[in-house]
């Protein structure tokens, strides 16, 4: 079979250092398990992370979509909270990947550069090592997304996504894989349905329930396992979680 075109736009980015981001401190306040710990939010996000780590009874790895029904609902802030405080737990490393190749934000949360990642890695241009980059918090490492592609969906729905997303879930406790709006585009379902879990991250007060409904359906429709949704209240400020 002839050999596929990367079809990457633009220059691209420079390759990632894997050390280079070690020493960059997180400093967006909305990472409330790096700068209020002690808080409410990182108390929640913490429960969370045991809700999660009580489902997993054999204690196997596991690949975790988190989505929403719309954009701007906290998803990447959600993933990023999460991740770290997994890794509060001794022996978790948890990867934090980047698959919103349409609105990449997981550098930008933690202050770092843009770097080659995920896109590269789905068109065979870098290896996993190449992609993956550790970060200021132990246990937590990142995959940047990488180089917009003009074929976001194309490639993260390939038979080469699923192969990235089984050689990480033999790497790290867990894969936290932050994508799209559900009902924006169908990335989130796509790579859903790859998934062992999805989370469904609902703005109260702002997102309608027939939103967050259809989201589900959709999800669960294409072969997805919602495992539950982490509530984000913008205006207490305050989350808390509900799971089934
Ligand atoms: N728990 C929270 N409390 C307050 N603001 C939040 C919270 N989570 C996210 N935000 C804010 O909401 C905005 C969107 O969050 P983001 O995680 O980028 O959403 P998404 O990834 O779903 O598009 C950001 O400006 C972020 O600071
Ligand atoms: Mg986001």
């Amino acid at each position: 079979m002839a050999k596929r075109e990367p079809n990457l736009s633009g220059p691209g980015f420079p390759p990632a250092v894997p050390e280079e981001s070690l020493n960059v401190p997180i400093r967006r306040e909305e990472i409330a398990m790096v700068h209020s710990p002690q808080g409410l939010i990182a108390e929640q996000f913490r429960g969370l992370r045991n809700s999660i780590q009580a489902m997993n009874t054999d204690g196997a790895s596991h690949t975790l979509v988190v989505t929403s029904a719309l954009p701007g609902e906290g998803k990447t802030v959600s993933t990023l909270n999460l991740a770290v405080a997994m890794a509060e737990v001794p022996g978790l490393h948890v990867l934090v990947l980047d698959a919103d190749l349409h609105n990449p934000s997981v550098e930008k949360f933690l202050g770092l550069p843009r770097r080659q990642g995920l896109s590269e890695l789905l068109s065979g241009k870098l290896t996993i090592d190449q992609a993956v980059r550790g970060t200021s918090i132990e246990g937590v490492s990142i995959l940047g997304a990488g180089t917009p592609p003009r074929n976001p969906s194309e490639l993260l729905g390939s038979d080469r996504m699923k192969t990235v997303m089984n050689r990480l879930r033999q790497r790290f406790s867990y894969v936290l894989i932050d994508t799209p709006a559900a009902l924006n585009v169908s990335d989130a379902s796509l790579l859903g349905a790859m998934a062992d879990g999805i989370l469904l991250v609902v703005r109260m007060g702002s997102t309608a329930r027939y939103h967050v409904q259809r989201t589900h359906n959709t999800l669960e429709a294409l072969g997805g396992n919602v495992l539950g949704t982490c509530l984000i209240d913008a205006n207490q400020p305050d989350i808390s979680k509900e799971y089934s």
